[in-house]
């Protein structure tokens, strides 16, 4: 089985969009600029939904404007809606990312729709796109569990993964949106996932609420999936999720695959560069320990026993 793996960075989306303060336009630019030299195969910008839903986000047009795009990477945006994507179509984004939850509290919490109202607006989200030639994503919010609902069906992930399959879309991300997925239950969906549909890139989203993101990155990557979000600094977090944290590490998620012997493609050095620049702009500590600690061949902390 291959080797390679693909990372996706989500941090100027699923990162600042419930950070308090707002961070400057020209300051989110550069540091896209700088993670586009560092080997990503997409990084997701920003997201095009009501700026009065998420006010940090309310730049997403200057922001897809200022950047410099480096060919070999893939710049995504995330749509709500019909109105998102139209406005992403015109900023010329790469890919879309769709996003629907699972379970019907957190969606209505999230994007205050049911579940079949949002399929009806992604539906037609998705006309507009393949119209365009924009490849679409669709990202399953709460695939292993709800903060309001408590589980979530298997069969309930992989029939929504199905519907969307047949609407022509390239790929799903089965999301962990607030870290309720345990090694064992990832483990069991990617598998499902993988062999039921063959011809679907599938992504795997987790965040480290509960301190089993990278064991759960792990167990998928050991169930065949190879295309995984993270986050640089490890920020993140759904405003519509009480209690959610941060996104599975990027530089974290890096470390460990090279030391296993997988391919992210990935400059490390530049990946901790990023991190501290993020670090800077949260204006607090990030999660991450490996920004503390130092790698396994250059680690920071050597006089201890
Ligand atoms: N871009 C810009 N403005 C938008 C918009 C979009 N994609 N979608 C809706 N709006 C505006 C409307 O024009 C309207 O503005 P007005 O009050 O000035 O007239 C306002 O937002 C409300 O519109 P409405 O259609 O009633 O939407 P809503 O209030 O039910 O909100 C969403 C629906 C999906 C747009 C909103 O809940 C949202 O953006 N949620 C963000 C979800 C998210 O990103 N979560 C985190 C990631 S998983
Ligand atoms: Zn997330």
């Amino acid at each position: 089985m291959s080797t390679q793996v693909r990372i996706n960075e989500v941090v100027t989306r699923d990162g600042f969009q419930s950070e308090p303060r707002f961070i400057p336009t020209e300051d989110k630019i550069a540091l896209i600029d700088l993670m586009s030299q560092a080997g990503y195969h997409a990084i997701e910008v920003t997201s095009f939904t009501s700026p009065k839903a998420i006010p940090m986000l309310a730049d997403a047009e200057a922001v897809m404007a200022g950047i410099r795009r480096n060919p070999a990477v893939e710049y995504v945006a995330l749509i709500p809606n019909v109105r998102g994507a139209e406005r992403a179509l015109k900023a010329r984004v790469d890919a879309f990312n769709l996003v629907l939850s699972v379970s019907e509290s957190h969606n209505r919490a999230n994007l205050r729709m049911s579940r079949e109202e949002s399929c009806a607006q992604l539906t037609e989200v998705i006309r507009l796109a393949h119209q365009a030639g924009t490849p679409v994503n669709v990202s399953l919010s709460t695939s292993f569990g709800c903060p309001f609902e408590g589980a979530v069906d298997p069969a309930a992930v992989l029939e929504w993964a199905a519907r969307f399959a047949n609407l022509g879309v390239r790929g799903v991300s089965l999301c962990d949106t607030t870290g309720m997925a345990d090694p064992g239950a990832v483990g069991r969906l990617s598998r499902e996932a993988l062999e039921r549909f063959p011809r679907l890139e599938l992504t795997l989203h987790f965040h480290n609420t509960r301190g089993m993101g990278l064991a759960n990155a792990l167990a998928a990557l050991q169930a065949g999936i190879r295309e995984f979000d993270a986050s640089l600094g490890g920020l993140g977090g759904c405003p519509y999720a009480p209690g959610a944290t941060g996104n599975i590490c990027t530089e974290e998620l890096v470390h460990m695959l090279q030391l296993m012997g997988y391919d992210p493609g990935m400059n490390l050095p530049l990946l901790l560069e990023g991190a501290t620049r993020v670090e800077a702009l949260a204006g607090r500590q990030v999660p991450s320990q490996l920004l503390r600690a130092g790698t396994v061949d250059n680690p920071r902390t050597r006089s201890c026993t």
